[in-house]
């Protein structure tokens, strides 16, 4: 078993944080005891509002509804650029690492002033005005950040989607929001190979008769279809228009984006985000979990079509005036040693990125780390996915050099920021723990009738008062907000994670308790691979669990059954997995389709996806009472059949 050694806030005595233990506690405390005041104060710090607020905020934890800074005005794009002009004109705002380590760019406040301020002219210029959504699916290269900050000066409501996810994928989402306006890329560029985005745009448009303009930028030159009228280049239109556009003053409730994400039913959820609250919240959480200082690099590696690159690589970091970096490429090419490369180029203090990466890059070895220095770090961040404590402690010694602290930062798409981590300075470090809650949050454990639980304890996360950064609605179904996090468990939000909290009060996240799965810290609901595998005249029935994986943290597990008189080749099973990736995304495409005759369900026809998991895992000793089952003989079935043998 592998030892957890704790890391005590003293190991680093020279370290200089914006907080120590009793600054955090006092600051908590106030938050919890006095929000009202504790949140002005922070709202005032943070940012810069048009109008003050007549109340700070009013929630309702059984509707779900929430509304913070109320009446307030603010624009999210003068928080981000105009506000940082007198002081850091010339200040780098985004450095840009491109695919190829030879190319880079270095965008200023004042460049990024004028790239915003142009942009957000073409698009009023195209029709697109305050509350208009606008689709954004790009590569990651600096003008998808402009992107989004131009939809925030003119209030249009961005949708941004992956570049990973599917025409279909983006059809749907393109339908769901009402997008009328696209902005992407001829082409992506990622380890080498070439993404076929504006292809993509073109095979989901043909279904989206609402949608008028298309912007494309030009990143790798490449032929690609054109639609007169409705396509234009990005970087003419940018050219004929003003360099200056006067800010759309928003409401702090005006929405800022939607993000899709997955849950355990369903199609993806448009989680909507509102203006005032996620710009408070996201700016406070870069500023204390990085404990960000005055003039550091700092480097995000998410996409920004993930809630990640949206409230650290463009919001927070920006509204914060630090410098943010955005890397186009992955971790492995052209070789493993990629990012402690970028690291010693651009001197990056903060460095923020997912378990899988590390683990990827750890069973690499140590030699690619071996020609730099990565003498500039000064802290690591972790998220999307438990980090195993031994990936924690190769981080921590090797990456770092024992030097840098690093924050498991715990959060979601529909929290907006941050919500549970270790505060540099003010909280030891335990390997695989998230720790402690922020400012504002309460967390709590319930068993599964929702009772609350206390002290050392294992069981469902919720979250028991509202936070600025939250969820504000399922665009469009707003009772399905209710259902999904608020009717659960009653007067909380519902996390949809299960959490052990240890003797000392710490919390250490222990992974969905849903039918989420995070593969390589991307959610995917198992019903949205469920629904790709049964699209067709082969499959009558499939049934999805996750199984570990060693690099992803998990692998896709997928069961499938025959419509009567099928018989599912080799060849068949091929094409089900290419259809996954159709419908979804290359990132869906289950690692293991088990065929089987029958699948475990209750006599009421409930499947016992308990039973489907164990299998998967190779866990056969305790699979639990079967004898609920209508034909407890398919388990046998089943088992005998597995795949992912230990
Ligand atoms: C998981 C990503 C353990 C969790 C920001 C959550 C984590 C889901 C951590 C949200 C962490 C995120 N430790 N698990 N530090 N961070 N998760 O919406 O299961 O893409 O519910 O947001 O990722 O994924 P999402």
């Amino acid at each position: 078993m592998y030892k957890i050694q704790n890391h005590k806030v003293s190991e680093n005595p020279l370290y200089r944080t914006h907080l120590d233990r009793d600054g955090y506690e006092r600051m908590y405390r106030q938050s919890i005891e006095q929000p009202d005041m504790f949140w002005a104060e922070q709202a005032n710090r943070f940012v810069e509002w048009m109008q003050p607020w007549s109340k700070v905020h009013e929630s309702n934890m059984e509707t779900g509804e929430a509304a913070w800074f109320i009446d307030a005005k603010l624009n999210v794009s003068v928080n981000c650029i105009d506000r940082h002009l007198k002081k850091r004109a010339n200040q780098t705002a985004i450095i840009w690492e491109g695919d190829d380590p030879a190319d880079s760019r270095h965008i200023t406040y004042r460049q990024l002033h004028e790239e915003v301020c142009r942009l957000a002219n073409v698009l009023k210029q195209r029709g697109v005005s305050k509350g208009d959504r606008v689709c954004i699916y790009m590569p990651m290269i600096p003008e998808a950040a402009f992107a989004m900050l131009a939809c925030s000066r003119i209030g249009a409501i961005h949708s941004v989607v992956f570049g990973g996810f599917s025409p279909d994928a983006l059809r749907d989402r393109i339908q769901n929001a009402e997008c009328e306006l696209v902005i992407t890329a001829d082409e992506g560029v990622r380890g080498g190979r070439r993404v076929p985005l504006k292809q993509n745009v073109d095979k989901a448009l043909a279904s989206c008769p609402d949608v008028h303009s298309v912007l494309v930028v030009r990143r790798t030159g490449a032929d690609i279809g054109w639609v007169e009228q409705r396509d234009i280049w990005y970087h003419e239109a940018c050219a004929q228009v003003s360099a200056d556009c006067a800010p759309e003053p928003m409401d702090s409730e005006d929405p800022l984006f939607i993000l899709y994400t997955s849950g355990s039913t369903g199609k993806p959820k448009g989680v909507l985000h509102t203006t005032g609250g996620y710009l408070v919240s996201t700016a406070l959480t870069h500023h204390y979990v990085f404990d960000y200082q005055e003039g550091e690099v700092y480097w995000c590696t998410a996409d920004v079509g993930w809630v990640t690159g949206h409230s650290y690589i463009v919001y927070g970091p920006l509204c914060n005036g630090a410098t943010t970096l955005m890397f186009e490429g992955v971790p492995t090419y052209p070789d493993a040693s990629r990012c402690w490369q970028v690291i010693d180029k651009h001197k990056v203090n903060v460095f923020y990125t997912a378990p899988t990466a590390i683990r990827a890059l750890m069973a690499l070895g140590e030699e690619p780390l071996k020609n730099s220095s990565r003498q500039s770090l000064r802290l690591l961040g972790s998220v999307g996915e438990p980090i195993n404590p031994e990936v924690w402690e190769w981080y921590y010694q090797v990456v770092g050099q024992r030097r840098c602290p690093i924050v498991d930062t715990w959060w979601q798409t529909e929290t907006g920021s941050i919500l549970i981590a270790p505060l540099p300075g003010a909280c030891d470090l335990k390997p695989g723990a998230a720790m402690r809650p922020l400012f504002g949050v309460v967390p709590a454990l319930v068993d599964n009738d929702g009772n609350e639980l206390e002290g050392p304890a294992d069981g469902n996360l919720v979250i028991k008062q509202s936070w600025p950064s939250q969820i504000r609605t399922v665009y469009g179904d707003h009772q399905r907000l209710v259902e999904t996090y608020f009717s659960t468990y009653k007067s909380v939000y519902f996390t949809g994670d299960g959490a052990r909290r240890d003797a000392d009060g710490d919390y250490w996240i222990t992974g969905r308790v849903d039918d989420v799965l995070n593969i390589s810290g991307h959610r995917i609901g198992t019903a949205e691979v469920e629904s790709a595998l049964v699209l067709n005249d082969w499959v009558a029935e499939a049934a999805v669990v996750g199984c570990p994986h060693d690099i992803k943290g998990q692998a896709i597990y997928a069961y499938v059954m025959p419509m009567q008189g099928v018989t599912l080749t080799e060849d068949i099973l091929a094409q089900l997995k290419v259809a996954v990736s159709e419908q979804v995304g290359a990132f869906a495409r289950p690692d293991y389709i088990q065929v089987t005759n029958g699948l475990p369900k209750t006599r009421s026809g409930k499947i016992m996806r308990r039973i489907l998991r164990k299998i998967a895992c190779d866990e056969l000793d305790n699979l639990g009472d079967t004898s609920t089952l209508a034909d407890p003989s398919v388990v046998d079935s089943l088992i005998e059949n597995r795949l992912n043998r230990g």
